[in-house]
């Protein structure tokens, strides 16, 4: 279920914009919440792709790490062009995810913040091949999405967001276990860190 917010909060960022700046308090705030993905991963000099870029919230603390390429993509000519606009020093392609135009070892570091709750099992299972296949060995991979908490309290505003904003496949990737996915696209050396009573999930990956 998702209520006329969705396209609202597509039609106006700033609401969607607003209801994570809420949401983001339970990590700290949001330029702490958009960062967490990005800890200690090896971003200067290297050549990082901000998959599922949106309108660069992310990449805009990416361009702050001096790497040596940055390209964020995503399928909306939208968020593109609001990347532009927002990042200018990234260079913007407007594709799926799950059909990158890019040779394999393009990058270093690929990021993919709160966007594979979007996606079916078939788009996020042809995504992380994807990921595995544009890593240069070596090259890390990070996540961050929703998970299932672990305590109770966070249950009903982590249901009432993705009721309000999200579709089925977001309660749907409540049951997947990330990991596991990422462990079966062929990458390794996985870690995975539970914030905000376990509703929001970062993983890391590394393509060997
Ligand atoms: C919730 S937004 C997250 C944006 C950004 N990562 C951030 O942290 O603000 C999800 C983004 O994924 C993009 N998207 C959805 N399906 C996609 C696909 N198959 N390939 C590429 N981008 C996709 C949407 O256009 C949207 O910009």
């Amino acid at each position: 279920m998702a209520t006329a917010l969705r396209d609202w909060s597509y039609q106006y960022p700033w609401l969607y914009g607003g209801i994570s700046q809420v949401a983001a308090l339970t990590v700290g705030g949001e330029p702490r919440f958009r960062r967490l993905l990005l800890q200690d991963l090896p971003l200067t000099g290297a050549r990082v792709l901000d998959l599922c870029c949106g309108g660069g919230d992310v990449t805009r603390y990416l361009a702050a790490t001096a790497p040596q390429k940055l390209v964020g993509v995503d399928a909306s000519p939208k968020a593109i062009a609001r990347l532009a606009r927002n990042v200018p020093t990234a260079a913007g392609v407007c594709a799926f995810a799950e059909a990158l135009p890019f040779a394999e070892a393009s990058f270093d570091v690929v990021v993919c913040n709160t966007a594979l709750h979007e996606m079916t099992a078939d788009q996020r299972s042809a995504i992380l091949q994807e990921v595995a296949r544009v890593l240069a060995p070596g090259g890390w991979f990070a996540l961050a999405d929703f998970h299932k908490p672990h305590q109770p309290w966070f249950w009903p505003p982590l249901a009432l967001f993705l009721s309000l904003f999200e579709t089925e496949t977001a309660w749907e990737l409540l049951a997947v276990d990330l990991p596991a996915a990422l462990a079966q696209a062929g990458l390794q050396n996985i870690q995975q860190r539970l914030y905000a009573g376990g509703s929001l999930q970062v993983v890391r990956a590394q393509k060997t």
